[in-house]
């Protein structure tokens, strides 16, 4: 368990849960309860030969535990974020970084030349043709934002049997996944980035901030005690 590549527990660390999510539950039966284990094949332990991965939107509360995690493996990491949070990227361990806003960010070409074996879609508006420019040959994309387009791009892939894949990922954490998660934090090898707090009692003003979608590492409400 701990040897796999496991953010779909993470990013349920957040208390938070936006975006278009249940939309792909009943086209990804195949992987219920989804699986990254099953879907990624990465391996956090560096036994694997080298896995090129991109995180879109690696400054995010999701994403941020992506890039570590992802450098866990024996990976070559590139990483989108906007241009403020650049260095902190970095810091997470990422070996290149894009911004987001940049017509190069945009195409998500990696900066080396890479072309990406695994994508971990940590944002939205992105389409389907710009990544599939950016795959090896069996380069798949894990959506963790899953929307229509994904739906259609998915069922499209499968009819036309691309070896280029889009999956979607919706988050069904089990108690020895987080526990696997707690235990690489108290092994300080991944970390959690807090943005900022608010008690309970202020959690409308929480939900907003995160809805804003400019947060740097998680939103965290506070229950009091
Ligand atoms: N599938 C699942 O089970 C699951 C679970 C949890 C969350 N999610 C989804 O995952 C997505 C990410 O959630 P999150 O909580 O990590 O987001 P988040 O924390 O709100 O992300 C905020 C960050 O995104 C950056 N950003 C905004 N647009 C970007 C772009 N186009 N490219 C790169 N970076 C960009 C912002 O940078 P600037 O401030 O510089 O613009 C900011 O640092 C959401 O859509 C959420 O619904 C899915």
């Amino acid at each position: 368990m701990c040897h796999t590549f496991v953010s779909r527990a993470l990013s349920e660390l957040s208390l938070r849960a936006r975006g278009p999510l249940g939309t792909m539950c009943c086209v990804n039966r195949k992987y219920r309860p989804l699986d990254f284990q099953v879907i990624t094949s990465l391996k956090l332990d560096k036994s694997e030969q080298l896995t090129n991965v991109l995180v879109t939107n690696g400054s995010g509360g999701v994403g941020h535990y992506a890039v570590q995690l992802a450098k866990l493996g024996n990976t070559h990491v590139t990483a989108t974020c906007g241009a403020r949070n650049i260095e902190f990227v970095k810091s997470l361990g990422a070996d290149e970084v894009l911004d987001y806003k940049t017509p190069e960010g945009a195409s998500l070409k990696s900066p080396s030349g890479l072309k990406y074996d695994l994508v971990i879609h940590c944002t939205v508006g992105i389409p389907w043709s710009t990544f599939k420019a950016n795959l090896t040959p069996t380069g798949k994309v894990i959506d963790l934002t899953p929307g229509g387009g994904t739906v259609l791009n998915y069922a499209v892939n499968k009819l036309t049997f691309s070896k280029k894949q889009l999956l979607p990922l919706i988050v069904v954490p089990k108690a020895e996944e987080i526990e696997c998660l707690v235990n690489l934090m108290k092994e300080g090898k991944i970390k959690t980035v807090i943005d900022s707090r608010y008690p309970l009692s202020l959690a409308e003003e929480g939900w907003a901030k995160s809805m804003e979608g400019h947060a740097t590492g998680k939103v965290v409400i506070e229950c009091e005690r």
